[in-house]
């Protein structure tokens, strides 16, 4: 018995037949998520690398993956089996599971690859899906035509049409299995478009992006982020993406945070055989090694040394499993950084990598990204080769749309410091979205000319250094604007310890930058102040309210010190909290200016110990609000729901035609659910999806929202875990985390 053998795992439990075919997503980060593929053979976690198995070549055998790395899904290929007797005969019999050993989840693949590698094959189109059925595949592959990068836009757009006219009748052949329904469409962007939606139409359970290997060959890592901004926003939500031929490690993560759930790969036993090992560094020689550049379990005992003198089949054996290993470990990394909300970062880092992946970075990260405002958000940070990157790939603006559809899909305040990455910090995607929400929301006080101060030199948080400066200031000059200059851009005071611009975890100079006036001035503009003069204040000085009383006079906005009698300052903290509650309201939960004050106005507070807004209570002495201290955000309770929800003036679009509009000033989006769940949402269970009959366009995952019945009655609010388009697509899983228990509450 070998090594491994000890470590056996059980066969896989087949999941509930009603679930059968089902993607089900459990965390996600942006575009990115993990997820769940309900299958005969098991429970297929995603996102997963398929190891390719040559049914007659079997480098690692597939019973060794499934018990000593527990891999829970492979792909062979259908073609070879179907062309060899001997193969065929075996599978027809016994089926695919027992021809290949591996008791989980098979994909098969169709020929498509051989047809382009040889010319043709001499399949047909049903009978390659009807023979797959026939050996019991869980996820077979319909007999796709390839479209190469180097073909003409004529010759893509004949594959195109000619894979879509062929689902048809692949998709009556499936029956009841599960199916890959490619797309195609080579670099051009519209032609990916026209195959994403044409295939999506039909009932297909999984869409793998083809005719990627040649631009993956040839290093073309930004037509291949092309290709997934073009793709994968017309795709419907509930299905996974495959990255066909897809397994350099390297990849994964901007793979994943565009939106790619599966990966297939035989380059874990290509590489091998050429003496290559994967890394998410790059791909390094055998011969050049002295030590390993991961030191993954099969190769512990071994020096590079060591396994350059193996023979050849032995050497190529233990280089597979190293492969294999390396590229798990970046798997299993990845997820993790989906759970974290860092998949960003790490596709950042790795960008690093390779200049070709660095470049494809850069022109993501610079493509000009808009929502409901029109807006260039990196115009008034970025000094450095990003607005190069930028200006050498000019747009044409029509990739803004896609790359805005991947920032848009992000949640914006988070639980977690932001850790500074250099200038890529600016343009990961939640802190861009972070950033034109606060500039699309915030108003300052004053909409005429208004003199600003901008306190810049230390990091937050700024209350117990600036509060008493700034409640002084607001004595002398009310309508003075003041904010702080975080490294994420400019934060109204009264939001200054919102995430993520007072949580940026980075060395102190970041806050001491000298401030560019001219961008200044542009970011004020955003932030839609009409800003007279603008003083800069350092508030790393000892004595700040001397240095801000010379600043104030040297700039004749004050004549003599700033000095204020202690009795007005509980008025003017008062002013300040029932600020910082408006601003909040506003900006995190989307209520207008006007229903926000008229809320907060009759409100009191609680204070905490740290002098802090604990509880706000409304005039009939209700607990409503509380700041959250972990993200400067609003926590709202069951009976502030009601209250935010009563001030809403547009309906729920029934219809589901949802315009397309931000929602802005009406409060949290809502989610309206069936009759029969309202008894479960009222008692405080999560909404799963398959109950929900419409909801708001400007539902977003990460961010509150309120449970209606259809009716129009709130039962309830909680966490969204979708947006608008996947609301009333998904079929399994929780869309809605329910924070309330009306039952309860309203006894
Ligand atoms: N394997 C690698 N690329 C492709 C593709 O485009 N289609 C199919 N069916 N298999 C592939």
């Amino acid at each position: 018995m070998a090594a491994w053998m000890d470590g056996a795992r059980d066969d896989p439990e087949p999941c509930k037949e009603s679930d059968r075919g089902k993607f089900e997503v459990v965390a996600r980060d942006g575009r990115a998520r993990i997820g769940k593929i309900h299958t005969a053979h098991g429970v297929l976690e995603t996102p997963a690398l398929l190891p390719v198995i040559n049914p007659n070549i079997r480098t690692i055998e597939p019973r060794e993956m499934w018990d000593r790395y527990g891999i829970q899904g492979l792909i062979t290929n259908s073609y070879i089996i179907w062309k060899h007797e001997d193969l065929k005969q075996h599978a027809v019999e016994k089926g695919v599971h027992d021809l290949i050993n591996f008791p989980g989840v098979i994909m098969t693949d169709s020929g498509t690859f051989q047809s382009y590698v040889y010319g043709d094959v001499e399949v047909g189109v049903e009978e390659i899906v009807e023979f797959q059925r026939s050996i019991g595949v869980d996820i077979a592959t319909m007999l796709d035509v390839f479209s190469r990068p180097d073909m003409s836009e004529d010759e893509v757009l004949q594959a195109v049409q000619t894979t879509i006219e062929r689902c048809e009748a692949s998709i009556l052949a499936a029956q009841d299995t599960m199916l890959n329904g490619p797309i195609q469409g080579g670099i051009h962007r519209h032609l990916r478009k026209q195959s994403a939606r044409g295939m999506g139409q039909f009932d297909f359970a999984v869409h793998p992006i083809g005719g990627i290997v040649p631009i993956m060959e040839q290093h073309r890592y930004k037509d291949l982020a092309k290709i997934m901004l073009a793709t994968i926003g017309e795709l419907p939500p509930e299905r996974p993406r495959h990255m066909f031929g897809c397994g350099h490690p390297m990849l994964f993560s901007m793979l994943i945070a565009l939106g790619a759930d599966l990966f297939d790969s035989a380059a874990y036993a290509l590489f091998a055989r050429d003496d290559r090992l994967l890394s998410p560094q790059g791909t390094y020689r055998l011969s050049d090694l002295h030590a390993w550049p991961e030191l993954v379990p099969c190769v512990v005992h071994w020096t590079p040394e060591g396994v350059r003198k193996l023979k050849q089949e032995e050497r190529t054996k233990l280089l597979a499993r190293y492969n294999l290993e390396v590229t798990l470990a970046e798997l299993s990394r990845c997820k993790q950084a989906v759970h974290d909300g860092t998949i960003w970062q790490l596709a950042e880092h790795r960008s690093h990598q390779h200049p070709a992946l660095r470049e494809a970075f850069l022109w993501l990260t610079t493509r000009p990204f808009t929502s409901s405002v029109s807006s260039d958000l990196l115009d008034d940070l970025v000094q450095d080769d990003r607005a190069a990157a930028r200006d050498y790939h000019p747009s044409g603006g029509i990739w803004e749309q896609d790359w805005s559809e991947v920032v848009n899909k992000q949640a914006t305040q988070r639980k977690k410091g932001e850790r500074w990455g250099g200038e890529d910090t600016l343009s990961r995607p939640h802190i861009l979205v972070a950033r034109e929400q606060l500039q699309h929301r915030w108003k300052p006080a004053s909409s005429g000319p208004t003199d600003v101060l901008v306190l810049n030199g230390k990091p937050g948080p700024w209350r117990q250094r600036c509060d008493l400066l700034v409640l002084r200031l607001k004595h002398v000059l009310p309508d003075l604007e003041i904010l702080v200059q975080t490294p994420l851009g400019l934060l109204p005071y009264s939001l200054e310890d919102l995430n993520p611009f007072a949580q940026v975890d980075g060395p102190s100079w970041l806050w001491k930058r000298r401030i560019n006036t001219v961008l200044l001035r542009q970011e004020l503009q955003r932030l839609h102040i009409d800003a007279d003069r603008v003083l800069i204040l350092d508030i790393g000085a000892d004595s700040l309210i001397q240095e801000a009383s010379n600043l104030f006079i040297k700039h004749g906005l004050l004549e003599e010190e700033i000095r204020v009698d202690d009795a007005a300052l509980p008025e003017l903290r008062d002013a300040l909290r029932r600020q910082q509650i408006l601003d909040k309201l506003v900006v995190c939960s989307n209520v207008g200016y006007e229903e926000a004050a008229s809320i907060i106005d009759s409100c009191t507070y609680i204070i905490g110990g740290t002098g802090r807004v604990k509880n706000v209570i409304d005039k009939n002495g209700t607990h409503i609000l509380s700041p959250r201290l972990t993200d400067g955000g609003l926590s709202i309770t069951d009976m502030g729901s009601k209250i935010l929800y009563n001030r809403r003036t547009v309906p729920v679009d029934k219809e589901g035609q949802h315009q397309p509009t931000s929602g802005f000033g009406q409060g949290p989006a809502v989610l309206m659910v069936q009759q029969d769940a309202v008894e479960f949402v009222l008692r405080g269970r999560n909404v799963f999806y398959g109950f929900i009959v419409a909801c708001d366009p400007w539902l977003k995952a990460g961010q509150t929202c309120f449970i209606v019945d259809e009716h129009g009655a709130l039962i309830g609010h909680g966490l969204a875990q979708c947006d608008a388009d996947e609301a009333l697509r998904f079929r399994k899983g929780i869309a809605v985390r329910t924070r309330s228990d009306f039952s309860k509450t309203f006894k």
